[in-house]
């Protein structure tokens, strides 16, 4: 036995009941007491530990996205971009790459149904040979604000009113008669894709655009999606309130109970992207997250395919304590200037050192599978054991060196500081021509959703006429269908 070494969960394999300490315990049904009726005795360590223990068993829950799945698998390279990008995991056809996969929904608590009209999270963590990639995306390919200042006060809205803890509409469209770059995600959210039949059958999405740098360190802006092989499946409104209301957990059941069965969830990767150069060509802004880059005009094409065959072992350890971040990236991929994106760089680490502490990395669901080093170290919990005497940089006592140059975007910036919406905003013609794509009885069913929000009594008059002329921005028939319900005329 080596005294000095990290107890593996090898040894957690004693025939008999222990303490942490690992100290035997012999009586595991009755507390230390003075004669059989008590008082119960201070020195009974064991009774101690067992409930200090049981009291800290929950850790503060992720601030939004608190309910989830995860599950592993691997992705596996299925055409060569090796053009486009230096990614070592994206080098050749064939290469795979383990993951692990969390979907959540994004404004309810950790415990609450699934089966709830809300985005869903889309998260992929890529345990490379050069480190972790997160790709952290949702089912939806836009999303509702383009600059992250917004968001604390988005989800505030979102989430239950903090005096009744009620999630209520008023609250909501209030907020968002602000924000009329919200209108393209209200035609995905309140659309018959709003509430995913369950995680397997759902689309994901990037969201952001990101750059791939290739060996010569050429750019290319890039969007990510992931396509369901057994298709996208949604419930409308009355079917869900039957699935929710018969299970709660419906959507973390049919991927736990089809990975046990074999029936393995499979995505394929494909990518839409575009020359830098061309960025100013369009009616959009491509690093607008509102935006969609239409199809049309930047087709898919496929990168590969991720096949989730593993259930975890342990909820605690593989979902509550899974960390992911925008900013974990590898070689080759780097973040666009999108604004959101930039924010997003700093908060879930940020988050994250606060939920799980400073050494959440160490936490086998999120350290690096390839080998590291650096002097980042100590802290609360730090559980790596480190022999070495000189823990600082440059030395000459540490053979260390740096790695070979990594590419990093060499796009240039300019501009003097300010705080600004961005000059294209184009916040309606996307919304309006997603609404005019759907058939007549998904856009009745898109009006009646809309009209609901808007007739939740404390949602006032003003509030009414700035979403009228919101929609009818997006396309007049639809803010005069909406306006209508209310007896109202809308006007842009
Ligand atoms: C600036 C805007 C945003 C901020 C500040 C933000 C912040 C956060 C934070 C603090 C968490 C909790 C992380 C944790 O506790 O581990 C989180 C989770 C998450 N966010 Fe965001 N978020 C933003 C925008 C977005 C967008 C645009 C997307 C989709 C593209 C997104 C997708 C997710 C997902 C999927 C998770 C759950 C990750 C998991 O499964 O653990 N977020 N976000």
């Amino acid at each position: 036995m080596d005294p000095y070494k990290y107890r593996p969960s090898s040894q957690y394999n004693t025939p008999f009941w222990t303490t942490n300490q690992g100290s035997p315990v012999w009586n595991n049904n009755n507390s230390l007491t003075v004669g059989p009726r008590g008082p119960v005795l201070l020195e009974d360590y064991h009774l101690v530990e067992k409930l200090a223990q049981f009291d800290r068993e929950r850790i503060p829950e992720r601030v939004v996205h608190a309910r989830g799945a995860s599950a592993k698998g691997f992705f596996e390279v299925t055409h060569d971009i090796s053009h486009l990008t230096c990614a070592d995991f994206l080098r050749a056809p064939g290469v795979q790459t383990p993951v692990i996969v969390r979907f959540s929904t994004v404004i309810h608590e950790r415990g609450s149904p699934e089966a709830i009209r809300d985005p869903r999270g889309f998260a992929v963590k890529f345990y490379t040979r050069e480190g972790n990639f997160d790709m952290v995306g949702n089912n939806i390919p836009v999303f509702f604000i383009r600059d992250g200042i917004k968001f604390p006060d988005m989800i505030h809205a979102l989430k239950p009113n903090p005096k009744s803890h009620i999630q209520e509409a008023w609250r909501i469209m209030d907020f968002f008669s602000h924000v009329p770059e919200s209108c393209n995600m209200f035609t995905f959210l309140f659309d018959d894709i709003g509430i995913p039949a369950d995680y397997r059958h759902m689309e994901g999405f990037g969201v952001h655009t990101f750059k791939l740098i290739n060996k010569a360190g050429k750019e290319t802006y890039v969007k990510f999606h992931w396509k369901p092989t057994c298709g996208v499946k949604n419930l409308l409104d009355d079917e869900a309130v039957l699935v929710g209301g018969a299970n709660h957990s419906h959507a973390t059941q049919d991927l736990y109970d089809s990975i046990a069965a074999g029936n393995f969830p499979e995505w394929k990767l494909m990518i839409q992207t575009m020359n830098p150069a061309d960025e100013n060509k369009f009616e959009f802004d491509p690093l607008d997250d509102t935006k969609i880059w239409p199809e049309d005009r930047f087709p898919l094409q496929p990168v590969g395919r991720m096949v989730l065959n593993r259930n975890i072992d342990n909820f605690f350890a593989e979902n509550e304590q899974l960390a992911f971040c925008p900013g974990v990236i590898v070689p080759g991929i780097y973040y666009s200037d999108d604004k959101m994106f930039q924010t997003r760089i700093f908060s879930y680490s940020d988050t994250q050192r606060h939920r799980l502490g400073p050494n959440y990395l160490m936490l086998p669901v999120n350290a690096p599978k390839c080998a590291h080093h650096n002097n980042h170290h100590e802290g609360f919990m730090n559980f790596m054991h480190r022999d070495e005497e000189v823990n600082y940089f440059p030395s000459r006592f540490d053979p260390v060196r740096h790695s070979e140059r990594v590419p990093i975007s060499q796009s240039r910036l300019a501009g003097v500081r300010e705080k600004a919406v961005i000059p294209k905003e184009n916040n309606f013609q996307q919304a309006g021509e997603r609404f005019r794509s759907f058939d007549p009885a998904r856009q009745d069913r898109f009006i009646k959703r809309i009209v609901e929000l808007l007739s939740d009594p404390r949602v006032t008059q003003e509030v009414r006429s700035v979403w009228f002329s919101y929609w009818m921005q997006c396309d007049r028939t639809l803010g005069q269908r909406i306006a209508s319900q209310f007896s109202m005329k809308a006007s842009m």
